[in-house]
């Protein structure tokens, strides 16, 4: 009996060295700590046994369970940690590959122009403000010497939402708001969307955006708009731009110019990008024309003015050198990020 258990142990703790797998090992345990393992079955054969003999072989029954236990437990621990390894090997993460970019959002070059305008003018101490879209026909024409039969309504193609309302057709509008608010002097900005019903082309859209500048004080002088505009000029597109005032006429100012800048791209000498002129127009200027004054509240013999309309996008696409307006309005990522 004592030599059967002897070797039943040894071929129990050789199965579990020559065991290669958890499995395996479950195998060994069951094939002799099982129901019907082959320890078990010396237990259960103990009735064969004489009585005087039986504690003693129960003590070495009980040792050699012990002891295969035991060795099962520890390689069952040793195959787990094995186990746990490789699973680490194969989950380990390789931090110097590159990462996925998500794709991020880009600021469009209308906004990045208007940012600079706003730039340029906050350090002249100018305020930024904004007036409404939806607009009386009063604060986009008649208070701005537009009245009603007045050929200028016709240039600007205008969306009426009724008789009185309309969508405003240029930011000038907002000149008269801040007029009317009697806190003078006046130096501000306001950029905004405007609305005018033309077709669009590479030129034009039904909508598209405008800067409106205004000052109002004693003694402002045509040779003040002349000098903060060259300044604007400098600053956007490069401290060697020229700037060149021809008269024009805006009902809303008398002197009226539009101001022209040389040709950033050739200096002045004519291109393409000029259309051979050397000159390009940027943007219509004057001085507030006094009958404006007046019907804002102002009085033109204490105060007087100058104010400057520019185009957003005609900025945007002059120093972006883009030649298509309909690209600005596409929102196409691949357009955008080259900004
Ligand atoms: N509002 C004019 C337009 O849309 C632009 C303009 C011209 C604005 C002269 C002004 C100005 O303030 O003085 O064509």
């Amino acid at each position: 009996m004592k030599d059967k258990l002897k070797s039943l142990k040894e071929s129990a703790l050789a199965q579990i060295h020559g065991a290669q797998h958890l499995e395996a090992l479950n195998d060994v345990r069951v094939a002799f700590l099982g129901k019907k393992g082959e320890l078990t079955s010396v237990l259960k054969s103990m009735k064969d046994v004489a009585p005087e003999d039986r504690p003693k072989i129960g003590q070495l029954v009980n040792e050699a369970r012990e002891e295969i236990e035991k060795i099962l437990e520890e390689k069952k621990v040793a195959f787990e940690k094995k186990l746990r390894e490789e699973k680490m090997k194969l989950e380990t993460i390789d931090v110097t590959l590159p990462a996925k970019k998500p794709m991020m959002g880009h600021r469009h070059p209308n906004t990045i122009a208007l940012e600079e305008i706003q730039r340029i003018f906050i350090g002249m101490g100018y305020e930024v403000v904004e007036g409404p879209e939806v607009e009386y026909d009063y604060y986009n024409f008649e208070a701005l010497n537009i009245p009603a039969n007045h050929p200028a309504k016709d240039e600007q193609d205008t969306f009426y939402i009724n008789k009185n309302i309309v969508l405003r057709t240029q930011t000038s509008s907002t000149q008269v708001h801040e007029m009317e608010k009697g806190k003078l002097p006046i130096r501000m900005i306001a950029p905004g969307r405007v609305y005018r019903s033309d077709e669009v082309d590479a030129t034009h859209s039904p909508t598209f955006h405008q800067v409106e500048g205004l000052v109002i004080d004693k003694n402002v002088t045509f040779a003040d708009l002349k000098g903060t505009l060259q300044q604007f000029a400098k600053e956007i597109f490069g401290e060697d731009t020229k700037v060149k005032f021809r008269p024009h006429h805006f009902p809303f100012t008398e002197p009226s110019a539009e101001m022209d800048v040389s040709c950033f791209k050739c200096g002045g000498k004519g291109c393409r990008f000029c259309k051979g002129e050397g000159w390009i127009e940027i943007l219509g200027c004057g001085m507030v024309h006094p009958h404006v004054l007046e019907m804002s509240g102002i009085d033109p013999n204490e105060y007087v003015g100058f104010a400057f309309g520019v185009g957003l996008e005609r900025i945007a696409l002059l120093k972006y050198e883009i030649d298509d307006m309909r690209l600005l309005y596409e929102n196409d990522v691949r357009f955008l990020k080259q900004f």
